[in-house]
């Protein structure tokens, strides 16, 4: 199942991925757990609806306060998706906190194949071309995949905080 010598890439969703994405919808439920990117979860048996939500939130429509992002699959050649990840196009007084520039998750099965790792460093180059150079990412404090994601792509802590929640969590700037 694992393996890293094949070519991947990020796309962001597109019409032709419904029945791949209602799999990965529904695999990720019942595995349970985290979510992530928060995106995935406005999934809600209607692709054609959920597609242009996603395309709302890259535009910056209907989506109140919050800021802009954009959500990716990741790829591989055969064009399996096994992961997802959101790029939020700049931080405000809430994601500077908590949420950050990037999101990431990758799908419970591909899991301990060094997608994770994978993922963020193509993230880290999209934010590049986005103009971004310093990215802030922020993970739970017991998310230990995640920290070892961020400390792999070059993350420096810089402080532990807390969410709305009270949940505590890691806040690490990254060079792209
Ligand atoms: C966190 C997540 C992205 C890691 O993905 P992954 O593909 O398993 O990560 P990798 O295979 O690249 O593993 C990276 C490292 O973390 C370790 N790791 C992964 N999951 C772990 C876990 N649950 N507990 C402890 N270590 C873990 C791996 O062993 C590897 O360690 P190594 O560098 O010492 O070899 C994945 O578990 C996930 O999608 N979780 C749910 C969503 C999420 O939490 N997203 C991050 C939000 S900030």
């Amino acid at each position: 199942m694992c393996n890293l010598k094949e070519q991947y890439y990020l796309i962001e969703p597109a019409m032709e991925d419904e029945e791949a994405m209602k799999l990965l919808f529904t695999k990720w439920k019942d595995f349970g757990g985290r979510m992530n990117p928060g995106l995935l979860k406005r999934y809600n048996n209607d692709y054609r609806k959920w597609l242009q939500c996603i395309e709302d939130w890259h535009k910056g429509v209907n989506i109140g306060e919050n800021v802009p992002q954009t959500l990716f699959f990741l790829k591989n050649r055969e064009g399996t998706i096994l992961g997802a990840t959101s790029l939020r196009h700049y931080l405000n007084h809430t994601n500077i906190v908590d949420g950050g520039h990037v999101a990431y998750g990758i799908c419970p099965q591909y899991r301990g194949c060094g997608y994770g790792k994978l993922i963020l460093d193509l993230a880290l180059k999209k934010l590049s071309e986005m103009g971004i150079e310093k990215t802030l990412v922020t993970c739970d404090t017991d998310n230990i995949g995640s920290q070892k994601v961020i400390l792999y792509n070059g993350g420096v802590l810089e402080n532990q905080t807390y969410d709305e929640d009270g949940i505590s969590i890691n806040r690490y700037w990254i060079d792209n």
